[in-house]
């Protein structure tokens, strides 16, 4: 049995993480959600608390049956270890994660090298997705649908 935990701040899931989260549970036996709790983008705290984030990724992924969500606050290698996870998933976009999740992989592979950090491909058209876009265009009053999970596109346009 092979576990996988797909790791990110998810601020919030957008329909990029869902198709990564969605072929992940294709492949492995069982995927752990990781939410990254506490993490800071760009100077500013989330939009969305970890509770609030966790419940929208168990409402988007309540289809998929080999799914569990959890919140994390440590070192996302330990996360995975008391976990019992085997591998992270990350999806990588353009050539602009690439520095970024190099560095990350082999930092985490250094701390535990028996967990392997796997990639993949995002979806061409959800390349250059991001939550923060997504946030931007929903706080201007731009439409997300299509970008987003609809539970996502209800808690960004009514709240909670
Ligand atoms: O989706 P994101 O925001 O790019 O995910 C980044 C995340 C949460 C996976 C990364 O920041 C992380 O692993 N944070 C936990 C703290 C940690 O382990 N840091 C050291 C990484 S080498």
């Amino acid at each position: 049995m092979t576990t996988a935990v797909v790791p990110g701040t998810f601020d919030p899931i957008t329909s990029g993480h869902l198709d990564i989260i969605e072929r992940a549970a294709h492949l492995f036996d069982e995927v752990i959600v990781g939410v990254a709790a506490s993490e800071h983008k760009n100077g500013t705290g989330p939009l969305f608390t970890a509770d609030q984030r966790v419940g929208l990724i168990q409402e988007a992924t309540a289809h998929l049956n080999n799914i569990r969500v959890a919140p994390f606050e440590t070192l996302l290698i330990d996360f995975v270890r008391a976990q019992g996870g085997d591998v992270i998933v990350k999806g990588l976009r353009a050539m602009t994660d690439f520095e970024h999740e190099f560095q990350m992989a082999a930092l985490n592979g250094r701390m535990n090298s028996e967990v392997e950090t796997l990639f993949i491909m995002s979806a061409p058209e959800f390349m250059y997705l991001s939550s923060s876009a997504v946030k931007e265009i929903a706080a201007l009053g731009g439409p997300v649908n299509g970008l987003v999970p609809n539970c996502v596109e209800k808690a960004l346009r009514n709240g909670f």
